[in-house]
């Protein structure tokens, strides 16, 4: 294992006698993954890396901006031994892709990337910067897709883009000017302050589409052998090692495999590895490319936790530098087994990281039941390509950081009331308490977690169901007196008289008055984790939102014959813009289809459907899942209106939407108090 093996932590009592100080050995859960790792001349505390999250809330000129430096000190505050700011292109001229620059003509650049590597470096994490060129899919992440397509595109061999945009063949002089500006941006992240530079070889950018055979036909001497493919990344290396010099570690971050026909596979991978490593002082294994391969390179819910991790395993059988992974990876028990059995020395997380920037700290502290995990939702990079904001599902600071990350106490201590336990009332009880509120939290089901107790019968989002318990340790610890099996009723909030009422009683199933809806073969979708048994081999799923196209997966996995029916021409319209192509995806796996059908009797054997043209037809199935969405719960929301002097109302019951925005409204509602 490079960077040897577990520390030994010794730390001094406070008594404040020297001589009567004992030692104490902290005992760490995860001693591997706690322990400090020196690559080139920089040691790093521990092995849980930031990974690069892309340039958002930029400036107008390209610099990196206070927002954005507020973005990357929160992993540093988190504990993470690494933080990777991103992504820095080096190279305009070709590249006008709307990210970074570090151009020393532009006023504040430099500047920025200070205050940037020095908000990092303040908190212990060691500041690297990720250096790219998009090369062909320049302009890849500007919302603005005309804009994008009026850019002209380089890559090394003239083609055109399957969506029709040109790409031009780089020249021999172009190379070598982008190979100079690789060095040059490198010299000037140094005199920032950054500490480690990662070269970003993979995920089908510029140096990743030199690699390609896919790509890459040249006939020079960049193209057709692996040697020849690779020198382009080579003289890349060569020019960032001239500009920082021997011993300043530099990182190459590269697709293990292209993941795709006709792209590289992992034993070239191993081979293009080789050819690297003499340039290197680390080397970071991803995995496919973001055009061709979205849900590889960031691992969606449909995939195992770390099933990218055998691709930086076996490279590292082939190379003697570190190596580090990611994909998927949130859990210390995996990561630090990943450690110990050899297969990386380091392990990189991005989504992890947002939905709890404090995962490291909360690792090195053995607080691991503590940490807030993601849900590989994609809201995250959904918000990216949408709006170019930055949001979490779990985590309401996200984005926000320059607000401020700190809950202050309440100038005044008040007694607050929640009804309900959903995720949007757990966040906002948790978060009131942590003012020093005295908050009582009323839950009328028997179980917290409100809608996300149906996510436990879908393996594939039990970490949704499990947010749940974790924001309810939270809020427990934080001092918030939980009661199951008690409604909020205008009575008990008399009794209570809070200062505060903050009302999450949520949403219920929408079940319109169709014909043999409410047959005892039907089973509601928020109910199928109580109702299995009820569900035969035949099954019809009624509602094709993100709700019924989710169990219609599930049960097609499961083995099932499953027929989707909607009277909407699209699925999922309800589905974030990342996560829902690859649902699609799933969809086409496992249930047939049916589309601008509208259903109008449910039957023993089915559900009659009229189609577009008016024909009517029997979709076949002897039990139904009624997935046809959700009603605020109107009526309990009015009988609470007054039943204090402040009132909130969050989550589904203001309107029916997403765990994003109950989570966010309950915070702010307990920020308000
Ligand atoms: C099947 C399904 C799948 C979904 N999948 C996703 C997804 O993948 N991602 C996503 O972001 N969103 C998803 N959603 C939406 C998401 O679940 C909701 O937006 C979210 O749960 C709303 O949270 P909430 O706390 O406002 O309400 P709820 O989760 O509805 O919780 C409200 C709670 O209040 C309780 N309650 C009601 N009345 C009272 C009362 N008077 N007193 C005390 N307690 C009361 C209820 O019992 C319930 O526990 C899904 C919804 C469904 C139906
Ligand atoms: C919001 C977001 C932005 C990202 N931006 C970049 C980027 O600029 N450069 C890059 O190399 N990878 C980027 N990635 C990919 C991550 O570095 C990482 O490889 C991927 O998300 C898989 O890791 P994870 O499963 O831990 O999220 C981004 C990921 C996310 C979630
Ligand atoms: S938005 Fe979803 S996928 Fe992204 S970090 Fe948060 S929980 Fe994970």
């Amino acid at each position: 294992m490079a960077g040897g093996g577990p520390a030994i932590f010794l730390c001094a009592g406070t008594s404040g006698n020297a001589r009567n100080r004992k030692e104490i050995l902290m005992k760490r859960n995860y001693p591997h993954l706690c322990s400090p790792i020196t690559i080139g001349n920089v040691t790093f505390r521990n092995r849980m890396f930031s990974a690069p999250m892309g340039g958002t809330d930029i400036t107008n000129d390209g610099c990196i901006g206070p927002k954005s430096t507020a973005f990357y000190e929160l992993r540093a505050k988190g504990g993470a031994a690494a933080v990777t700011v991103s992504e820095c292109m080096v190279h305009p001229a070709t590249d006008g892709s709307h990210a970074y620059h570090l151009d020393e003509s532009i006023l504040n650049s430099l500047a920025s990337a200070t205050y940037t590597a020095d908000a990092i470096r303040r908190h212990g994490a060691i500041p690297s910067l990720e250096l790219s060129h998009s090369g062909m899919y320049s302009g890849t992440y500007m919302t603005d897709k005309s804009r994008q397509k009026g850019l002209a595109q380089w890559g090394p061999s003239a083609c055109t883009r399957p969506d029709g945009v040109p790409v031009g063949e780089l020249t021999k002089e172009m190379i070598a000017d982008i190979v100079r500006s690789y060095g040059h941006v490198a010299g000037l992240a140094k005199r920032a302050g950054f500490e480690m530079i990662m070269i970003h070889g993979g995920h089908g950018w510029l140096i990743n589409q030199f690699f390609s055979p896919y790509f890459n036909h040249r006939g020079d001497e960049y193209g057709g052998s692996l040697k020849n493919r690779c020198r382009f990344a080579v003289e890349v290396l060569q020019s960032v090692r001239a500009a920082v010099g021997p011993g300043f570690p530099i990182e190459f971050r590269m697709s293990g495999s292209e993941l795709f026909e006709g792209g590289y596979d992992l034993a070239e991978g191993c081979r293009i590895a080789q050819q690297i490593e003499p340039y290197i002082n680390l080397l970071h294994v991803s995995a496919g490319t973001y055009q061709r391969g979205f849900g590889d390179t960031h691992p969606s819910m449909f995939k195992e936790h770390g099933c990218n991790v055998y691709l930086a395993a076996e490279i590292k059988k082939h190379v003697s530098v570190p190596v580090a992974t990611i994909g998927g990876l949130n859990d210390p028990a995996q990561m630090e087994e990943i450690i110990v059995s050899g297969k990386a020395d380091v392990v990189y997380m991005a989504r992890a990281l947002l939905a709890d920037p404090q995962l490291p700290n909360k690792v090195m502290a053995n607080r691991e039941g503590e940490i807030v995990r993601c849900l590989r939702c994609f809201t995250c990079m959904a918000e990216r390509a949408a709006t170019a904001t930055r949001r979490c599902t779990v985590n309401p600071l996200i984005g926000r950081e320059l607000e401020g990350d700190t809950v202050y106490p309440a100038p005044e201590k008040k007694k607050v009331l929640v009804a309900g336990g959903g995720p949007g009332g757990l966040y906002a009880a948790y978060t009131a308490a942590r003012r020093g509120h005295q908050v009582i939290l009323c839950e009328k089901d028997g179980e917290l977690g409100g809608i996300l107790k149906s996510e436990q019968a879908l393996p594939f989002k039990r970490e949704m169901y499990e947010l749940a318990g974790t924001y309810a340790a939270l809020a427990r610890k934080a001092g918030v007196e939980i009661r199951l099996n008690t409604a909020v009723t205008p009575e008990l909030a008399e009794a209570e008289a809070p200062d505060a009422l903050i009302i999450a009683v949520g949403s219920a199933p929408l079940v319109p008055p169709i014909p043999g809806l409410d047959g005892d073969n039907v089973v509601i979708v928020n109910n199928y984790y109580k109702e299995k048994d009820k569900i035969t081999d035949d099954v019809v799923v009624f509602g094709g939102g993100l709700a019924g196209c989710e169990c219609a997966i599930h049960l097609g996995q499961e083995g099932k014959r499953v027929h989707l029916v909607d009277m909407r021409d699209a699925l999922a319209p309800d589905a974030n813009v990342r996560h829902r192509p690859l649902l699609l995806k799933e969809i086409e796996r496992y249930a047939t289809v049916h589309t601008g059908c509208k259903g109008l009797e449910v039957r023993s054997d089915g559900i009659v459907c009229e189609t577009k043209n008016g024909e009517r037809i029997l979709v076949p199935g002897t039990s139904v899942i009624c997935a046809l969405g959700q009603r605020s719960r109107t009526a309990g929301v009015d009988a609470l209106r007054d039943c204090a002097p402040f009132v909130r109302v969050i989550g589904d019951a203001a309107k029916v939407s997403t765990i994003t925005n109950a989570v966010y409204w309950g915070y702010h509602a307990a920020l308000d108090i």
